[in-house]
């Protein structure tokens, strides 16, 4: 029986499938697939989702390895096997906003999709903040006034410089991650280690 892979759609699905190509496996389906939510190759049954929902597709064990942000395993703490880094998907945390804001008198009001990862990075530097939890295009906030500042994710660091935003805090950097439920670990055993052992970068990106 094939391993079942469940795949975050977007950027981390385009960039595992070059990572795949370069490995020698077959990708074609995975190029092919159009809108279709699950794909047979030659060595995985693929499904695509959402990050958060790999990670639930994982540790319900209906996927047995998942490829995900390391932001969603930070913000959400699912019960899988972190298994290893993956040398794509490399980004980093800031807390970015406008060049101009001057810093209010009253709490700073932190704009997120990630409100657990911010309240840690705050309370780790002893300091109080509002967290205005958004779901995207987070960006938008301290350009309409509902926050002075953000924390997300920053990559190329495009969307920041088209809305007219700076970093104005370096938090951490991140990669893509594959994450394993804990039961296939043991019970497929067999046909995960090879697998996993092509995924192991020469170098780790993180
Ligand atoms: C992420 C992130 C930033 C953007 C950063 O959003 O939240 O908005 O990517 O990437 P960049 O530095 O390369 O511009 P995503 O594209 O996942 O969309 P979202 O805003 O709908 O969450």
């Amino acid at each position: 029986m094939k391993p079942v892979l469940a795949l975050t759609k977007g950027r981390v699905e385009k960039q595992f499938i070059n990572f795949l190509q370069e490995r020698g496996y077959d990708v074609q389906p995975l190029l092919d697939k159009g809108r279709k939510l699950q794909v047979e190759t030659n060595q995985f049954s693929v499904v695509f989702a959402k990050g958060i929902d790999v990670a639930t597709y994982v540790e319900h064990g209906i996927a047995d390895l998942g490829i995900v942000g390391a932001d969603i395993l930070l913000e959400c703490q699912p019960d899988v096997f972190d298994l290893l880094p993956l040398p794509f998907g490399v980004c980093r945390f800031a807390i970015a906003g406008e060049p101009s804001s001057i810093p209010s008198l009253r709490k700073q009001r932190i704009a997120t999709k990630y409100p657990n990862i911010t309240t840690k990075y705050f309370r780790e530097k002893g300091k109080s903040v509002d967290i205005v939890k958004l779901e995207g295009s987070v960006e938008l906030a301290p350009l309409l006034g509902l926050a002075d500042d953000i924390v997300d994710i920053v990559e190329t660091g495009s969307t920041l410089k088209e809305n007219g935003l700076v970093v104005k805090e370096e938090m951490f950097s991140i990669s893509a991650r594959c994450i394993a439920n804990r039961n296939s670990l043991k019970l497929k055993k067999s046909i995960l280690a090879p697998l996993i052992e092509s995924f192991k970068a020469e170098e780790a990106a993180i």
